[in-house]
């Protein structure tokens, strides 16, 4: 049996009285593709930002290789793999597609704030 990495438990948001993501329990298993579907308006996107932690959660846990990243900020799950792909991209224009993802391969790995040194290192 092949144990979900990442798992949501009775995930919940409310804006006021209006309850967007209402007790969503989900399990994610490495090597599966799994999809979330609903009709406009049914929390799809706002269940993304809670996993994410564009949003905090009222209730619930966000759960990801057993360790709980409920309240943890947004580059605290990037560190644990929880990775968020807008519609919209953001890339560098100016820069070729192998500089943009170098520069996403710098931030991952600390040395974003290492001005000396080979950039072409981190590309192997
Ligand atoms: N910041 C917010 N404040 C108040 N209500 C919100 C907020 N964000 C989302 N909602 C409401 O939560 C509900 C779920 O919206 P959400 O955008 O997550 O739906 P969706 O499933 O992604 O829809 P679509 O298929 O149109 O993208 C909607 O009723 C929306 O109006
Ligand atoms: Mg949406």
């Amino acid at each position: 049996m092949i144990h979900p990495t990442l798992v949501t438990q009775v995930l919940t948001i409310r804006f006021g009285g209006h309850v967007a993501v209402n007790k969503v329990s989900c399990d994610f298993r490495p090597g599966a593709l799994t999809v979330i579907v609903g009709p406009n308006g049914a929390g799809k996107t706002t269940d993304f930002n809670l996993i994410s932690g564009q949003l905090p959660a009222s209730e619930g846990r966000v759960v990801k290789d057993g360790i709980d990243l409920t309240g943890r900020s947004r580059s605290a799950r990037a560190h644990h793999g929880i990775g968020r792909a807008f519609q919209l991209t953001n890339l560098f224009p100016a820069l070729s597609a192998l500089e943009n993802t170098r520069l996403a391969v710098q931030a991952q790995s600390g040395h974003s704030r290492r001005f000396w040194g080979r950039a072409k290192r981190l590309t192997g």
